[in-house]
């Protein structure tokens, strides 16, 4: 399918994709997460108009947005003026909805005029999109930070076809109802015509909460609310298997590669990789590599625990924190259990670029993935793809990320439960070949299954069949029109 010209009735459709964050996000920026990798990684290869965040901040926000074209890509990018990026971005997206959507509401800071900056941002998307789309485009709009925005783009008159996919979890009602004036908010997302989540119960929280909060009825897989019609479904984001294995073949003959290597001698590596980020679950990885080393003291000398942890949201007192928390364990294991010639933990907080990644996690024995709550987690799958298929590492994985639907031959362990953490470590450090073998099948098998592309099509088909199917049920009195605030 070619994105950027899909023949509908009435001409030609492109695809507009809209994110806070777009990529490729350079080495030395800030960590690009899923988002970043899996949308660029479709319009790379489909071809798009890709619309958000410059990732500069300046004075005031663009009055215009900077088009560039890069291949088969055009971005068009907005700068934030510096009031809008602390209320929208650092405040009501990254301090109030995503400790919100990651089930952690002990963590959420909510000030009324951050969601007022919040809902200006996104009119302030909608004000320069309705100036680009045309009538037959399909706009695609991705996560969190945009949940309000096909409802500011109707108000501006937009009857596109509108999706909206869901990157992070979305937790039951109870824990959203903690969100104050929750209604106002998620009301908005009866404007998309599609709503996509990574997994089943992320849909199931969806429409437990559109029906028993807000009053929505269901008409088979429709939902109505507010005079309008719409659908939710699951769609697992994937990567590209086959292609991320080769960069890692090919990465792992390289120099950084092989130095990695030859600094570790003998020794087994286990590696992370994640956005320095609560959600993440490093404090009790840390404290899992603390205890293998305390309570398996054979251990020591024998294995190398690499964290890269690229910094992310600084601005944020939560990851601030969460930083000075991490620098302080990393130094204190190494404190305790280092030799001249051995360092157990070697903690890298710069962002390295996915092909050096790549072929670090091919020559890593253990890859642990562990956090407390996550979307899906794409280095989950990433760790998975990169290895040799002869001799293959193993995955440690919380069942608590969205990939654990799929990975479900990973060695799967409770992120709270330190001890299982460290029995899983020593599990996976003497896991005998043919095991390692059976289990990396049956994950790859699974990667294959639900590819990248895979998730953007079946995504954009059924949006693209949204309108049609929904009419066909459609009520007579139903109306195009929103009302929604
Ligand atoms: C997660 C979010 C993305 C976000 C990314 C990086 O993957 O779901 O929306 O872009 O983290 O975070 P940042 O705040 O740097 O964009």
């Amino acid at each position: 399918m070619d994105m950027e010209n899909l023949t509908s009735r009435g001409g030609t459709s492109r695809i507009i994709v809209v994110s806070n964050r777009i990529g490729p996000v350079e080495e030395g920026k800030s960590a690009p997460g899923g988002l970043a990798v899996g949308v660029y990684e479709i319009l790379r290869s489909m071809g798009g108009i890709w619309f958000g965040w410059s990732g500069t901040v300046a004075d005031q926000s663009s009055v215009t947005p900077n088009m560039t074209k890069d291949g088969n890509i055009t971005y068009a990018t907005i700068d934030l003026g510096r009031k809008d990026y602390a209320e929208f971005y650092a405040g009501f997206s990254n301090s109030t909805l995503w400790p919100l959507l990651h089930f952690r509401t002990g963590l959420l800071d909510f000030e009324r005029q951050c969601l007022e900056g919040y809902l200006r941002v996104n009119d302030l998307f909608a004000e320069h999109l309705i100036k680009l789309i045309r009538p037959n485009d399909i706009i695609w709009v991705h996560d969190y930070h945009l949940i309000p925005l096909a409802a500011a783009l109707r108000r501006k008159g937009a009857k596109n076809r509108i999706g909206f996919f869901l990157h992070t979890p979305l937790p039951p009602r109870a824990v959203l109802q903690t969100l104050p004036d929750h209604g106002r908010l998620l009301r908005t997302l009866a404007a998309y015509d599609l709503i996509g989540f990574q997994t089943e119960d992320d849909a199931t929280h969806f429409n437990d909460y559109m029906r028993l909060e807000l009053g929505a009825t269901a008409a088979g897989a429709t939902l109505l609310l507010d005079r309008r019609q719409f659908r939710a479904g699951t769609y697992p984001i994937g990567i590209d298997p086959a292609g991320f294995a080769r960069t890692a073949d090919v990465a792992s003959g390289q120099s950084a590669t092989r130095r990695l290597k030859r600094s570790l001698g003998d020794r087994k590596l286990a590696i992370g990789v994640d956005r320095l980020d609560y959600s993440k679950g490093l404090p009790l990885r840390m404290k899992a590599i603390d205890r293998l080393f305390s309570a398996h003291s054979n251990w020591r000398d024998r294995v190398t625990f690499l964290q890269i942890a690229t910094i992310s949201r600084s601005d944020v007192r939560q990851y601030r924190d969460l930083r000075e928390e991490l620098d302080a364990a990393a130094g204190h294991i190494n404190g305790r259990y280092a030799e001249a010639d051995w360092t157990p933990v070697r903690y890298v907080n710069r962002n390295v670029n996915r092909n050096t990644l790549a072929g670090y996690f091919r020559c890593a024995h253990v890859g642990l993935v562990t956090p407390l709550r996550d979307g899906m987690n794409l280095v989950a799958k990433e760790y998975v793809a990169a290895q040799d298929p002869e001799d293959p590492g193993v995955l440690i994985l919380s069942p608590f990320a969205g990939a654990a639907h799929e990975l479900d031959a990973a060695l799967q362990v409770n992120p709270f439960d330190v001890d299982a953490m460290v029995e899983a470590l020593t599990q996976a450090l003497v896991m005998p070949l043919a095991e390692r073998r059976r289990r990396w099948r049956s994950m790859m098998t699974a990667l294959q299954k639900q590819t990248v592309r895979h998730w953007a099509t079946s995504f954009i088909d059924n949006l693209t069949a949204t309108r049609t199917e929904v009419r066909r049920v459609a009520l007579a009195h139903v109306s195009d029109d929103l009302t929604v605030a």
